[in-house]
């Protein structure tokens, strides 16, 4: 169980406007976090959920935040501390346009000059909760790999001074954006679990089931409160 514990999940994509009717996305529908919410909730977990711009429909008892932007997501992310965990589920976008046009930006006269964007770094939510004053407990990240999974995944793991990486492969059908099923390698300092291929939804109770197992290990965890 998880009941009483507070559980911070972000979820979904996050868009970068370009101008009034363009902006920079990606594929992310949100299933994978939205699911890992839901099934915290049923284990008694009080959840805020953050959510870029998605069409689910937000799971029942759970606070549910809508973004569009990575600074929108930030911000929420941020405000929703103190947490006992973090679930990083988003896709937040690494960088945004320098600046948002006013209006719709035009094509050129001669109809073939191209357009270049200046875009800057966003800020790294996961590793700004790993290393914020009010830490969770259990700071989890996600890694979106095409290749090199492991070696990819275990460098945000430290890099991002984080407790538990999921790394999926994407790029490929029935895992990853987009799918109803997935497949999760899990990672931590000196532990590793493969969660088999399956629906979101029992992959979520596969990861809390782990999370809840990390949780009881980490050192001057109170076994008295059942909290976990
Ligand atoms: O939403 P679905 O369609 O169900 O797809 C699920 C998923 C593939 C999006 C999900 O399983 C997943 O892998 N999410 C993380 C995708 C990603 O952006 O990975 P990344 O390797 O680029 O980022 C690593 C981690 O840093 C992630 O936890 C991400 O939330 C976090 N991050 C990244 C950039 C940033 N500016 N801030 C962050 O917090």
């Amino acid at each position: 169980m998880l009941t009483g514990l507070r559980i911070v999940v972000s979820a979904g994509p996050t868009f970068e406007d370009i101008d009034p009717v363009r902006f920079l996305g990606n594929r992310s529908s949100g299933k994978m976090g939205f699911a890992i919410a839901a099934a915290a909730v049923h284990r008694g977990a009080q959840v805020v959920l953050v959510a870029g711009p998605v069409t689910l429909p937000t799971p029942p008892a759970l606070q549910r935040i809508d973004v569009r932007s990575a600074e929108q997501m930030h911000a929420a992310v941020i405000a929703a501390l103190p947490a006992d965990i973090y679930v990083g589920a988003a896709a937040v976008a690494d960088f945004t346009p320098a600046r948002v046009a006013e209006g719709k930006i035009k094509k050129q006269a001669d109809g073939n000059a191209g357009l270049t964007l200046q875009l800057v770094r966003t800020r790294d939510i996961l590793a700004e909760v790993a290393g914020h004053p009010q830490r969770p407990r259990l700071v989890v990240g996600f890694a979106a790999e095409t290749d090199n999974v492991e070696g990819y995944a275990r460098g945000k793991l430290e890099r991002k001074k984080l407790d538990l990486i999921c790394a999926n492969r994407v790029g490929l059908a029935g895992s990853g954006f987009e799918s109803d099923d997935n497949e999760l390698a899990v990672y931590g300092a000196g532990f590793e679990r493969t969660l088999e291929p399956a629906p979101k939804a029992e992959l979520a109770e596969a990861l809390l089931d782990v999370i809840g197992e990390r949780l009881a290990a980490l050192p001057g965890h109170s076994t008295d409160t059942d909290r976990t």
